[in-house]
């Protein structure tokens, strides 16, 4: 067992990322050492970085999504073994963070990864399916949620048949994950947004309209219209920019709900005008108090949503470098040049 490893730490706030040694730790009793085979890339990483939010322990590593082998169980986890492939939901501190070859988790944001699916294909899922998740289907939380009920628990598949929803930015990964989820919920016509290029891996994956997401606010408007004549209950916007943050609230029933996955930007007066919306600002962890109980039934069927297919990962594009390469790909997310498509980093191969 390596004593020593390589992890990518941002080393003050607003400063630079750069690759050292620190020691592997020892899992506590309720947790797991994993050896990180395959650590995803978030907009949320960036963001650290550029705005010094979030995070005030520096250096600090980052990094929330993970796939990898467990190497050792503490003396009160159940349910993991060492050997098991396991995907998990990193965590807002150094020893939880992906970007580093061992971290330490637990049995309750993380899930068995079936032989079907790869690692790096495993570590494009958790955040963006956790976001999406919680944000529409968490009915035991006080607040976060549109608390519609979970489509992975008994009872939930097509309940909602009939019923419209619109998903702003589908090639996303918290957007791909919305389709899906809204699609065993039984949701329909299941529109989303997105580049035209990305129409046809969206409406396999369960959309059943896209439209493109150049469209100015009232053209959306138009043409979800002419899609449905049927109330708009729930809307998720995945990109929560002001600009489809308020294109989205235009679109909501009188009573709508809108999920937004980063801070309410909607305008004071159309909030004003529109009164009986509501908007539901996400957290997207696994591991919030309030979410508990719903984070422990999705990690439960979460092996076999993804032996079933019925959740499928995302396109992954891997990166040279090992931990290096987190860097560049940063970069690219902040620039937007990185479409339907999670950048995943090896941090084995860290030089
Ligand atoms: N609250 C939470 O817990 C939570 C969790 C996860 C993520 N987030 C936030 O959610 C946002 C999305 O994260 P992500 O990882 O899902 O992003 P991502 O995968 O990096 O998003 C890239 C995609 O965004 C699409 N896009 C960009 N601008 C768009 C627009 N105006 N309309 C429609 N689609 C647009 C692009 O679509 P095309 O290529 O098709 O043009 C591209 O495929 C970020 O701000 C992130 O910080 C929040």
């Amino acid at each position: 067992m390596a004593i020593q490893q390589k992890a990518l730490l941002l080393k003050s706030k607003h400063g630079q990322f750069v690759v050292e040694n620190i020691p592997v730790p020892a899992p506590g009793p309720d947790q797991v050492l994993v050896r990180v085979e395959a650590a995803a890339l978030n907009p949320v990483d960036w963001m650290i970085q550029a705005y010094g939010i979030l995070r005030e322990d520096y250096p600090a590593i980052l990094g929330f999504d993970g796939a990898g082998i467990v190497e050792q169980v503490g003396e009160a986890v159940q349910g993991l073994a060492k050997g098991d492939r396991i995907i998990f939901q990193g965590g807002y501190s150094n020893s939880t963070a992906t970007f580093k070859q061992y971290t330490l988790t637990t049995p309750g944001v993380s899930a068995k990864v079936p032989d079907s699916i790869t690692s790096e294909q495993a570590a494009s899922i958790p955040i963006g399916l956790v976001a999406a998740a919680l944000g529409l289907f968490d009915p035991y939380t006080p607040s976060g949620s549109a608390k519609l009920f979970p489509p992975w628990e008994e009872g939930g598949r097509g309940k909602y048949a009939g019923k419209p929803i619109v998903i702003i930015g589908g090639s996303s990964s918290v957007g791909e994950f919305a389709i899906q989820l809204a699609k065993l919920a039984g949701f329909s016509p299941l529109i989303t947004t997105a580049s035209p290029r990305n129409a046809g891996a969206l409406k396999a994956l369960g959309a059943t309209h896209v439209v493109d997401r150049n469209l100015p606010a009232d053209a959306l408007a138009e043409e979800v219209a002419k899609i449905t004549s049927l109330p708009i209950e729930v809307a998720l916007d995945a990109i929560s920019l002001p600009t489809t943050q308020n294109a989205a609230y235009d679109i909501l029933a009188p009573s709508g709900q809108l999920v937004v996955v980063l801070q309410d930007a909607v305008a004071a007066e159309k909030k004003a005008a529109q009164p009986n919306k509501t908007i539901v600002e996400v957290h997207g962890s696994l591991a919030a108090p309030g979410h508990l109980k719903a984070a422990a039934s999705l990690c439960s069927a979460l092996t076999g949503l993804l032996e079933e297919g019925a959740i499928k990962p995302m396109h992954v594009e891997v990166l040279p470098g090992g931990l290096a390469g987190v860097v560049d790909g940063l970069e690219r997310l902040k620039n937007n040049q990185v479409s339907a498509t999670k950048l995943v980093v090896h941090p084995q191969e860290t030089q």
